[in-house]
């Protein structure tokens, strides 16, 4: 019986490859992995190679069944999911990228949000639930049309396809396929509403490219941009085409689920409440609340974003806050300072003490993202004495990310009117103990880590197999979480208080320190 799920995770860093069975978990063997190259053509800019990407995809692949003994008659559909607003163009005749793919961490447009931001910020945030920032996809893709020759003639021609990550994958997944969604383009050329909000051109009430955006940002053929779709699609966005051929031993198999990323992390947290709350501990921090069938807009600096949709024409939605570096952090502990050699050994140094003796560590490497928003800001160390030691630096790292993650709850809680019930916690940062226990403490909340650590790819499972009756309903998903542990505060409020006050001086003193 086909009741197994294939999901490809496509991160910013690499591809995973994963088989799920009924009960949501991993199958033995079912998983694997490759890393891609990151390429810094000049300061500020970050590129991949779409085609490196997808021959890891498809090297991952063949090797998660080969490993698991998993044949292809037994996965009944593929799900998709991916690091968000990184932009492909490509031509459908060829399949050959245009351009590399401009990355979500990309600042190359920053000139272009620019302006966006001084003439047409209430026009942007309204419709899209975005800041103009050159974060999304938008001003990239208007880059790519002021800066490939002859690329806005081939736009015209159909000779060049926009996407994000998920789009480029679930083409080529479908390439020559005569069963997708859009037969006339080569292969199945979707994306769900949750990665097109990310783009900036998407319209968040209507879930519909929206022309006047697409006007904004560079005269946008709606054509060349991928079929905006719920991200469970019964009918499938499209089945395997020759491409994979050799994967699935010439078995045609749906592709039935897309989601961005941090979304499909959210949904494999089972956050299907409004008011559930869960923060990816990554090399940033990415937190989303579920509010429902609201677009709640906020007044604390934080962005409206689709988190999934099951239905055309229906979503749920999401707040998030994204915080550019947390385990980054650590990484500049290790290889920047040479605290510690390897990453884990951050723990039993930051647990080797109570308190950080009153030292504070602001991570704003890279300027401060929610809710401060702010490119000049920069790190600093403040409340050395000659106490200080390694240890102590340690543990101020670690609390760092929790004092981060804290503001951007606050700013939620404010939004919402209300505080959050219990925070859900993955990522791989999240294996830290002591971190996940001064979060519990900071915020006087229950925080709770799964037991199945691989919630994003776990999401875009449960959006797939939805789709084809693996699971039937998110009840029945639900029932599938498991906590593998539970964090609760024991910190007495007078003490977590009179911390976060100290923090948010330190964070004071770090806002604009590059402006000149
Ligand atoms: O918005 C960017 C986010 O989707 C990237 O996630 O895990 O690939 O770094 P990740």
């Amino acid at each position: 019986m086909s009741e197994k799920i294939l999901v490809i995770d496509q991160g910013t860093t690499g591809t995973r490859v994963a088989i799920y069975d009924e009960e949501g978990k991993p199958v033995q063997g079912g998983w694997a992995y490759r890393e891609h190259s990151q390429i810094f053509p000049k300061p500020g800019w970050v590129e991949h190679n779409p085609l490196e990407i997808w021959e890891k995809t498809l090297i991952c692949m063949k090797e998660v069944l080969d490993r698991s003994r998993i044949r292809a008659e037994e996965i009944a559909a593929i799900g998709v999911t991916n690091q968000r607003e990184t932009v492909v163009v490509w031509d459908p005749r060829t399949g050959q990228p245009l351009y590399n793919a401009i990355v979500w961490q990309d600042r190359r447009t920053a000139p272009i949000t620019d302006e966006l931001r001084r003439g047409h910020f209430e026009l942007i945030y309204e419709k899209t639930g975005l800041v103009p920032d050159p974060y999304f996809s938008g001003s990239k893709i208007r880059w790519l049309l002021e800066n490939i020759p002859g690329l806005r003639d081939k736009m015209g021609k159909g000779e060049a396809l926009f996407g994000t990550i998920d789009s480029w994958i679930i083409w080529n997944l479908t390439r020559g396929s005569p069963n997708t969604l859009t037969p006339d383009k080569g292969g199945a050329h979707v994306t769900d509403y949750s990665n097109a909000s990310r783009t900036m051109l998407f319209n968040l009430h209507k879930l519909d490219w929206d022309p006047e955006l697409l006007e904004l940002l560079g005269g946008i053929d709606v054509e060349s941009l991928p079929l905006p779709r719920p991200s469970s699609e019964r009918d499938a966005y499209g089945y395997t085409g020759p491409e994979v051929n050799g994967v699935f031993n010439g078995k045609s198999v749906p592709v039935t689920g897309d989601a961005g990323d941090q979304q499909a992390a959210l949904f494999g947290q089972v956050g299907f409440d409004e008011g559930d709350v869960k923060s990816t501990y990554g090399t940033g921090n990415f937190i989303l609340l579920n509010t429902g069938k609201n677009v709640v807009k906020s007044k604390n600096n934080l962005l409206s974003t689709v988190f999934y949709s099951l239905e055309p024409g229906k979503a749920t939605y999401a707040l998030e806050g994204s915080i550019f570096i947390t385990g980054a952090a650590i990484q500049w502990l290790r290889d920047g300072l040479k605290l510690i050699e390897v990453s884990p050994e951050i723990d039993p140094l930051a647990e080797s003490t109570d308190d950080t003796g009153g030292l504070y560590f602001v991570p704003a490497f890279t300027g401060l993202g929610a809710p401060y928003w702010d490119p000049y800001a920069r790190g600093l160390i403040i409340g050395i004495t000659r106490g200080t030691s390694r240890k102590h630096i340690a543990r101020a790292v670690i609390e760092s990310i929790a004092y981060l993650t804290r503001d951007v709850i606050e700013a939620m809680e404010k939004d919402i009117g209300g505080r959050i019930r219990i925070l859900k916690a993955d990522g791989g940062a999240a294996k830290s103990n002591v971190l996940l226990q001064f979060q519990a403490d900071i915020l006087g909340v229950e925080v709770q880590r799964p037991l199945i650590s691989e919630t994003t790819s776990l999401g875009a499972a449960y959006l797939a197999g939805l789709a084809v009756d693996v699971w039937e309903s998110l009840d029945e998903i639900r029932k599938l979480w498991r906590a593998e542990r539970v964090f609760k505060p024991q910190m007495d409020a007078g003490r977590r208080e009179k911390l976060y006050s100290g923090w948010r001086a330190a964070v004071k003193r770090s806002l604009g320190w590059a402006k000149e």
